[in-house]
């Protein structure tokens, strides 16, 4: 008797609580989460408000870490934190609480993190090994006083696998004698020299430091000042050995973001092939290479301590020239899908390759196209409900070819390879929303062919409901593009220019939602 009472009570406190919850005007559903307009339903982009580059990407306990430049007071860029997320597979998601919060010492800007395993910071504790982040801080006082030491950089260490951080007494670890842009420090353990090392960007160039113990650093070496492109500031570094596929030759990758100077304009990503020795990066290389030659991967570094030493790589899918002004209400901006980096000899030069981790291809379940043949000089139209989140794959020899991505609005996304030129180009000038920003839909995207002229050249295009990332021949080319179709994408037409080489549509598969 005594229990029914009990539970009559509960069950009349429940159904009022849910009257009550019922009652609040605007509550948001829970439901509508992440089944908003544009919301990317196969890459990581927040909850909500505003996020630019992946921070502290480290892999520590069976747990890949995303850590990111996030304000969560609005839905443009303001004092930066670090948003934190967890996955298990790099492909399905969980929110964390923030990490890192502004403090007396400045904005946390972008950075890195470390698996301190020896303990060499002395921050560990009961056994616990740190986890220890490396950024930028900001001083936003300093700025606007008209300082030039405004950034210096700080540590942080966690000892719950990133749940809670605690900020080092000490800090800042570098101080800045006086340069302007001096940030993003990427730091990874070198064991030839049994050190740390720590890459940042100061400008027109990158300097290494060295440490025992992640807070005392030591200057090593200046590198980039006459190479590689200089058509803005140099940001967000990161160096890590690579093998050369198909031999044992081992070479250092030094990637760097550079805002604006990119190909196509504003934000893009160089990489230089080179050697480093502990003390010194060198390249021979006088002239950019570039890692993606769409308008929307920026800031992208790559995992510390993975297993297997795979190079994982994340970038942020946005561009400075209209991050602000993206169409989306809710949230702003996303990232690449992870992606594997590999070296490629192609008649003894070295070319980084980027192309999505296989566990992304596990995410296509139902077939919605397969094997259509479009013959040469040719064309088809497809049907195909649910090309804005879809893996499409297409094998051909063809040397000049369209792709149109339309709607009924005749809203479309074009694709060319054009042979002649020497180029292949995205073309989103009509492709959905465009006129938020003047650079947005200005002119279409090129790529040059070289170094992935071959007979049959394999395409994968992954397209969510907000971008659309190209990979030709396992990501010897890469673009990646913001879209914002009005209505989504139906109709694909394939028009085949070429007199001889067929093209194959292997498949288009629908993606499965991670969210
Ligand atoms: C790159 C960048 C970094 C900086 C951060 C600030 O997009 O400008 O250089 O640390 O964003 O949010």
């Amino acid at each position: 008797m005594f229990r029914l009472i009990i539970s009559c009570i509960v069950m009349a406190a429940l159904v009022s609580c849910k009257e009550k919850r019922e009652e609040v005007p605007n509550q948001p559903k829970e439901e509508s989460l992440y089944k908003e307009e544009y919301r990317p339903q196969f890459h990581f982009s927040p909850k909500e408000k505003w996020m630019n580059d992946p921070n502290g990407l480290v892999f520590n306990q069976g747990v890949y870490h995303l850590f990111y430049q996030y304000y969560p007071e609005d839905i443009v860029w303001g004092p930066m934190h670090w948003g934190h997320a967890v996955s298990e597979d790099l492909v399905h998601w969980k929110h964390r609480p923030i990490a890192l919060y502004p403090d007396e010492h400045g904005y946390i800007f972008s950075g890195s993190a470390v698996v301190d395993k020896k303990n060499t910071s002395g921050f560990g504790a009961n056994g616990k090994t740190p986890l220890v982040a490396i950024f930028t801080y900001h001083s936003m006082e300093g700025e606007k006083a008209g300082r030039k030491d405004f950034q210096t950089q700080g540590i942080a260490y966690s000892l719950d696998n990133g749940d809670t951080w605690k900020k080092y007494k000490n800090n800042p670890v570098i101080l800045n004698d006086g340069i302007k842009d001096f940030r993003d420090p990427k730091v990874f353990w070198h064991e030839p020299s049994d050190s740390w090392i720590l890459i940042l960007v100061a400008g027109d160039h990158a300097k290494f430091y060295s440490s025992k113990n992640l807070k005392d650093w030591t200057y090593l070496s200046d590198f980039g000042k006459s190479q590689g492109a200089h058509g803005g500031v140099w940001e967000c570094p990161d160096l890590f050995p690579l093998k050369v596929e198909g031999s044992n030759e081992e070479k250092w990758v030094l990637i760097i973001s550079i805002n604006p100077g990119a190909p196509n304009g504003g934000s893009g990503t160089q990489y230089f092939v080179g050697d480093f020795d502990g003390t010194t990066f060198t390249s021979d290389q006088k002239n950019p290479k570039w890692f993606d030659y769409g308008t929307d991967n920026y800031a992208g570094v790559t995992y510390n301590n993975v297993p297997e030493e795979e190079r994982i790589f994340i970038g942020w899918m946005s561009n400075w020239d209209y991050a602000r002004d993206t169409p989306t209400k809710k949230w702003r901006s996303a990232m690449t899908v992870p992606r594997k980096l590999s070296l490629h000899k192609v008649a003894d030069d070295c070319f980084l390759t980027n192309y999505p981790i296989d566990k992304i291809s596990g995410l296509t379940n139902s077939t919605l196209v397969n094997e259509v043949e479009v013959a040469a000089n040719t064309s088809d139209t497809l049907q195909v409900e649910g090309l804005n989140q879809s893996e499409i794959r297409l094998r051909t020899a063809a040397k000049n070819f369209k792709l149109l991505f339309k709607n009924e609005l005749d809203e479309a996304f074009v694709m060319t390879m054009d042979s002649d030129n020497q180029i292949f180009s995205v073309d989103r000038t009509l492709s959905g929303k465009v006129d938020f920003q003047e650079d947005f839909g200005a002119k279409k995207h090129v790529a040059p062919l070289n170094g992935i002229e071959g007979d049959v050249k394999e395409f994968k295009i992954l397209m969510d409901w907000s971008s659309m990332e190209l990979f030709v021949d396992q990501g010897m080319l890469s673009m990646t593009e913001q879209i914002f179709p009005t209505s989504p994408y139906h109709t694909l037409i394939i028009v085949n220019e070429d007199k001889q080489a067929p093209i194959a549509i292997e498949s288009i598969k629908k993606m499965q939602s991670v969210w």
